[in-house]
């Protein structure tokens, strides 16, 4: 088992070029078809929740998490890495799902690659069941064919004990 640093998740809500940096660092090594640095920057400029995963003073993962009235969206969520499958994903995932509801979210909705098994196995852990299919949703890569997306849905009152049980 790989010792971990100690882990701590919060919501930040200003951005700066350091910040944005260490953020784009995190994508461009745990996605396929990462964002850019300005898809990043855009999240701190139109209000959405961004969670940010530290080991230690590194940031390893972060989640954006959109609310618009009683409705959150899953944007994104990524760790480094070489710090997948450790359980982290759970404590990001609680974070920003804690604040959603705190904005008044009561409803969270998302997409994932079909063939994203940890991705799946992590939402489903906090009751997102599958609500429909998106034929060729993610383009082709140079590197990687077009891919459908589930999208999944949950009802937040009923991932509140998850929620509580991976919080900080
Ligand atoms: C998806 C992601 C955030 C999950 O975080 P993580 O820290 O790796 O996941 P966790 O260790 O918390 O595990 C979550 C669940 O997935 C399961 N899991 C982890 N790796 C898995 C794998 N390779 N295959 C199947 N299930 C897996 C875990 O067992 C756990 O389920 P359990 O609690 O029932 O045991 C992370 O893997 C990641 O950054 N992936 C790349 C980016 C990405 O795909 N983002 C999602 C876009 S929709």
């Amino acid at each position: 088992m790989r010792s971990l640093g100690q882990i701590k998740v919060k919501r930040v809500r200003k951005a700066n070029p350091e910040l944005l940096k260490a953020l784009f660092a995190v994508e461009l090594s745990a996605h396929v078809s990462p964002w850019t640095y300005d898809d990043i920057a855009w999240c701190f400029e139109s209000g959405v929740i961004v969670s940010v995963l530290y080991e230690g003073r590194s940031i390893i993962g972060y989640a954006m998490v959109r609310t618009a009235a009683d409705e959150a969206e899953i944007l994104t969520i990524g760790i480094v890495r070489s710090r997948q499958g450790l359980g982290l994903g759970k404590k990001l995932l609680a974070h920003g799902l804690n604040a959603a509801m705190e904005q008044g979210a009561a409803v969270c909705f998302l997409e994932v690659r079909v063939h994203n098994s940890p991705a799946i196995r992590l939402y489903e852990r906090f009751g997102f069941a599958k609500a429909g299919v998106r034929r060729n949703y993610y383009g082709a890569q140079p590197n990687h064919p077009a891919e459908d997306a589930y999208t999944m849905r949950c009802e937040l009152k009923d991932a509140a004990a998850q929620i509580a049980a991976f919080l900080n």
